[in-house]
């Protein structure tokens, strides 16, 4: 058969040509079409049905014109206009120096340690352009560890095209990490997380980098609901922003937190300012201005020794009333208190490392074992005696 392929008496079916290229150890289609192209990294885009963006504007339309109601941070991003006043943020100088100093290399190499040479599957949470997720996966790929997964969820299509587009470009293709994008609401992650398994067991290390744990009103029931069908071992890296001041002093973290005191540079607080409100401007008709107002609430706060900055906007309209919303929460950390607050909801803490001169934090915890069934303990202890 070879002789009369190369003497061109034959061209062979692409059955003979991958018999051949499994004998010679080639690959098929470099056999079969000459195609020096090395492996791509496989990638799939998928959608939830809960990634409604009609039905979420529909919502927020609702609630503009209402007048008064809770403008959630998934609105801000929805849209391609909010994913690129998102990115114009994280490009302000003061604001990218932030992100630049992310410890990633300390809580990779802690993250390695712990995982050994199991097959690891990066699960970004809120993941935006994917930028720390990927600095996780090439810290992996430079240890040799050569059994890796991306799996990306954003509820922004935008930034997860953008996400999907930088892990083209930053891992190298013959590395082989499969991509997973996926498009929806981190809210209801419990319903869809078997999109997220293997073949055969993988550790997870869910990430949520962007303080985006932070923004959330109910973190703690967020862990319960929706990170409770991770296994055991499965680890969780939160990036947060940590306490200015003892949460038991407001008026030292009036004075301290520069949130609440304006100490950021003009250029950033415009540019949240501009991210903020954008929803605002873009949904509802006839907006006069916007006054956006700041405010410490430890009433929101469950996690202790932690303080809330809860953000509002007074909205004036040319045709109707002053609407007055409630933007959003930002949350900030003391150690101590949130390492026994997520233990609580079996996730143990392992380290965390303090960046930023201490203004911000990446903390891992690690999910516990299933305690033992109490009738099991009682018939083991009974069999002892
Ligand atoms: C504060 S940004 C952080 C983005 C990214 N992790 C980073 O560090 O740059 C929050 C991210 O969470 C996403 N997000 C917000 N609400 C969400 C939701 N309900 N479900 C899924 N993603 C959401 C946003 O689209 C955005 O990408």
């Amino acid at each position: 058969m070879v002789m009369y392929i190369e003497t061109g008496q034959t061209i062979p079916g692409l059955e003979t040509v991958e018999k051949l290229a499994l004998a010679f150890k080639v690959d098929p289609r470099w056999l079969a079409y000459g195609n020096p192209e090395p492996e791509r990294l496989t990638t799939h885009f998928l959608g939830t049905p809960e990634s409604d963006a009609i039905q979420m504007i529909s919502d927020l339309q609702t609630i503009l014109r209402t007048g008064s109601g809770t403008i959630d941070d998934t609105y801000k991003y929805l849209d391609p206009l909010g994913a690129a006043q998102w990115c114009k943020l994280l490009e302000e100088r003061a604001f990218a120096a932030l992100i630049e100093a992310v410890p990633l290399q300390e809580a990779s190499a802690a993250i390695a340690a712990l995982v050994g040479r199991q097959p690891v599957d990066v699960l970004g949470l809120g993941a935006g352009t994917a930028r720390h997720e990927l600095g996780l996966i090439n810290r992996f790929l430079a240890r040799q560890h050569s059994d890796l997964r991306l799996l990306l969820l954003d509820v922004s299509q935008s930034l997860l095209s953008m996400a999907a587009r930088n892990a083209m470009a930053r891992i190298p293709p013959q590395r082989n990490v499969p991509l997973l994008c996926v498009l929806g609401n981190f809210h209801f992650l419990s319903t869809y997380s078997y999109l997220f398994e293997g073949q055969g067991p993988r550790c997870k290390v869910v990430s949520m980098f962007g303080y985006t744990f932070a923004n959330l009103e109910d973190e703690l029931g967020f862990v319960e609901k929706n990170l409770s069908w991770l296994p055991a071992d499965s680890l969780l890296l939160l990036d947060l922003p940590m306490v200015f001041a003892p949460a038991a002093s407001p008026s030292e973290v009036a004075q301290r937190d520069p949130a609440l005191s304006e100490q950021r540079p003009s250029e950033w607080r415009h540019r949240v300012e501009e991210f903020l409100t954008g929803p605002i401007h873009r949904y509802s008709g006839g907006v006069l201005d916007v006054t956006i107002t700041k405010a410490l609430d430890n009433r929101a706060t469950t996690v202790p020794g932690s303080y809330t900055i809860n953000t509002s906007a007074s909205v004036r309209f040319a045709d109707r009333p002053t609407g007055h919303f409630f933007m959003g929460y930002t949350k900030r950390y003391e150690v101590t208190g949130l390492a026994k607050s997520l233990q609580a909801l079996g996730w143990n803490f392992v380290f965390h490392w303090p960046y930023a001169s201490n203004t911000n934090m990446l903390c891992l915890f690690q999910r516990a074992k299933p305690a033992p069934k109490r009738g099991r303990t009682a018939k083991a202890q009974a069999s002892l005696k």
